[in-house]
């Protein structure tokens, strides 16, 4: 075989085993075997200048292209090695090692959820207004006036005279009536905050308000309304219960109840007395009302007539209903950041 063809037939195979590598190991033992220093096409290389003069032009130039050309291969096959390598090692479907915890909503935002998306289906809409109120909002508007006890100064946190820190989220009712005339169907989850620190008060803490306005709304609407939402959070067998309470901004006033999900009018399957509603069969859960026509007097500009409109509104602490569903027996507890707390609960 000349010179020429051994070259040829060198570079056939090599560029066989060059593409037949698999890994980087495997295309090392391919450049040793076929470009290393003692292998044949450099070894032949090297020989070039006792070679026949006549021929030495030609097989050099054989030899070197020859070179060349496995070189080019070699480095392009390492690179698309290395690309596969990596894509792999990048892989992010792959879990993480170890896998890192997803993280999950804090019991708090998952009850204000579940409750929004009752109230969402029935439908109502969501509105915000500021924790930093005006005095105005929070109380005038509200028909509390000036001598109300929770006006004063161990009540509520004031900024000025005339600003406080909302201590109800019923302030959003007025902000909502201003936005947009009737009819109005809204809730207004939020913070709120009141100078009390104990396991069943903490300073900050969270409540829903709802608020309908339409003509010819009723008291019914209300208690409808209420058992959707107690069936929906408390289990379909619940009853709800409305007792007259007093409350400024609403007439006439209830206090709600849910029947209890925990037990048979007050007594659990053994002939014990009920620790969850305490043996009554019922559990407060808001306060409630239809709109007294004095709020809705001062909105009267923007579209609520006192002598036309009716409505009802509602207000309930986040804190209280997840309290009820999970037994939390301390308030403190959300707000603690204790993890052996926290991971009990939270949709991922
Ligand atoms: N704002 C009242 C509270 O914080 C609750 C409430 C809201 C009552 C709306 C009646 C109507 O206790």
């Amino acid at each position: 075989m000349s010179t020429l063809d051994r070259i040829a037939e060198l570079e056939v195979e090599a560029r066989a085993a060059i593409a037949a590598a698999g890994d980087p190991d495997a295309l090392e033992l391919a450049r040793l075997r076929y470009l290393g220093r003692k292998s044949e096409l450099p070894l032949l290389l090297r020989s070039i200048g006792s070679l026949d003069p006549a021929e030495r032009g030609q097989v050099g130039a054989a030899a070197n292209q020859a070179r060349k050309t496995l070189e080019a291969l070699i480095s392009s096959r390492e690179e698309e090695l290395a690309g596969g390598e990596l894509s792999a090692a990048l892989d992010i479907s792959l879990p993480g090692a170890p896998p890192l915890p997803n993280g999950h909503l804090h019991l708090i935002t998952e009850t204000r959820r579940d409750i929004e998306d009752v109230f969402l289906g029935l439908g109502f809409q969501i509105a915000e207004g500021p924790e930093i109120e005006l005095a105005e909002y929070n109380f005038d508007a509200l028909n509390t006036d000036i001598t109300h006890p929770s006006r004063a100064r161990s009540d509520t946190f004031y900024i000025d005279d005339e600003t406080v820190l909302r201590v109800h989220t019923s302030p959003v009712q007025v902000r909502a009536m201003i936005a947009q005339p009737p009819p109005l169907y809204v809730i207004a989850p939020g913070r709120v905050y009141r100078p009390d620190n104990d396991a069943t008060h903490t300073p900050q803490f969270h409540q829903i308000e709802g608020l309908a306005v339409d003509d010819g709304i009723t008291l019914a609407d209300l208690k409808g309304t209420l058992l959707a939402f107690a069936r929906q959070i408390f289990g379909e067998q619940r009853e709800v219960l409305l007792r007259p309470h007093f409350f400024p901004f609403t007439e006439p006033s209830v206090e709600v109840d849910v029947s209890c999900f925990n037990c048979t009018a007050g007594y659990l399957a053994d002939g014990s007395r009920c620790p969850l509603c305490k043996g009554s069969g019922w559990l407060e859960v808001l306060g409630a009302g239809m709109v007294d026509p004095n709020v809705f007097a001062y909105v009267a500009d923007y579209g609520y007539d006192p002598e036309r409109v009716t409505g009802f509104a509602f207000g309930m602490g986040i804190e209280r209903i997840a309290m009820l569903r999970h037994g939390v027996p301390d308030l403190r507890l959300y707000f603690d950041n204790d993890l052996r707390f926290l991971h009990q609960f939270g949709a991922r």
